[in-house]
C-alpha cells in the first residue's frame, strides 16, 4: 500500500492515545482498522474477537446463550480494558458506543473514527456472512436503517468520519491518515481536540 511516509511519521511521533474504529456493521472497521494499524506499525484489536476469545463462544453464541445486555456488558469491560492497554488501533462492534459509559471512555481516552457507508453496502456486506445476531431475526434492510437513526447522531460525535462505500481501500486509508494528522497538528498548536 502506497502510504506518505512523512505523515506515518508525523502521526506516530504524536499519537498518545488509541485510534477507535465505530460505525455500523458491514462498514469494514476491521479490515480498516488491521491496514491502519499496519502502516503505522501499532498493535490492533478487535472487541468483538477479544470477547470471544475471554468467552470461548462466537458473538452469535453468545446472544443466543446468555442474550443481548449480557454481550453488551463484556463489551462495555472489553473495551475498557483494550484502551488502557495499547495506543493502537481498536475496532468496535456496531453497537458498542451505544453504551453511554463505554462512549465517554472513547471520547475521553482516544481518537474516534466513524468509518460509515451506505445502507445498500452494508446490506451487501453483511449478507456475506451469518455472524450478526441482531440481523437474524427479520429483514436485515429495515434492522439496519433503524439501527442506523438511533446510531447516527451517537457515530457522528466522532472527530474524524470517513465514508468507505466507495473507492480503493488505499485511499480510505490515506484519507483517514490525513484527518488524523490534520486533528494532531490542530490539537499541537492549541485549538484542542475540539477546537
Ligand atoms: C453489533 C455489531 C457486531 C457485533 C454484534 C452486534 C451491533 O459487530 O458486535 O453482532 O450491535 O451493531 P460488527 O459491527 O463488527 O459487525
Amino acid at each position: 500500500m502506497s502510504v506518505d511516509q512523512d505523515k506515518i511519521f508525523s502521526i506516530r511521533t504524536r499519537l498518545d492515545r488509541p485510534l477507535v474504529l465505530v460505525g455500523m456493521m458491514g462498514v469494514g472497521k476491521s479490515r480498516l482498522g488491521k491496514m491502519l494499524a499496519e502502516v503505522l506499525d501499532v498493535p490492533f484489536s478487535d472487541s468483538d474477537e477479544e470477547i470471544e476469545r475471554a468467552a470461548g463462544l462466537s458473538v452469535s453464541e453468545i446472544f443466543e446463550k446468555y442474550g443481548e445486555a449480557h454481550f453488551r456488558d463484556g463489551e462495555r469491560r472489553v473495551i475498557k480494558r483494550l484502551l488502557e492497554q495499547h495506543k493502537g488501533v481498536i475496532a468496535t462492534g456496531g453497537g458498542a458506543v451505544m453504551n453511554p459509559e463505554t462512549a465517554r471512555e472513547i471520547a475521553n481516552q482516544s481518537i474516534a473514527v466513524w468509518i460509515k457507508a451506505d445502507l445498500d453496502v452494508m446490506i451487501e456486506r453483511t449478507s456475506r456472512t451469518d455472524r450478526r445476531p441482531l440481523l437474524k431475526n427479520g429483514d436485515p434492510k429495515s434492522i439496519l436503517a433503524g439501527l442506523m437513526q438511533v446510531r447516527y447522531p451517537v457515530y457522528e460525535q466522532a472527530p474524524i468520519h470517513v465514508d468507505s462505500s466507495t473507492g480503493e481501500t488505499e485511499d480510505i486509508v490515506n484519507n483517514v491518515l490525513g484527518q488524523i494528522q490534520i486533528l494532531m497538528e490542530r490539537e499541537e498548536t492549541g485549538m484542542g481536540r475540539n477546537g
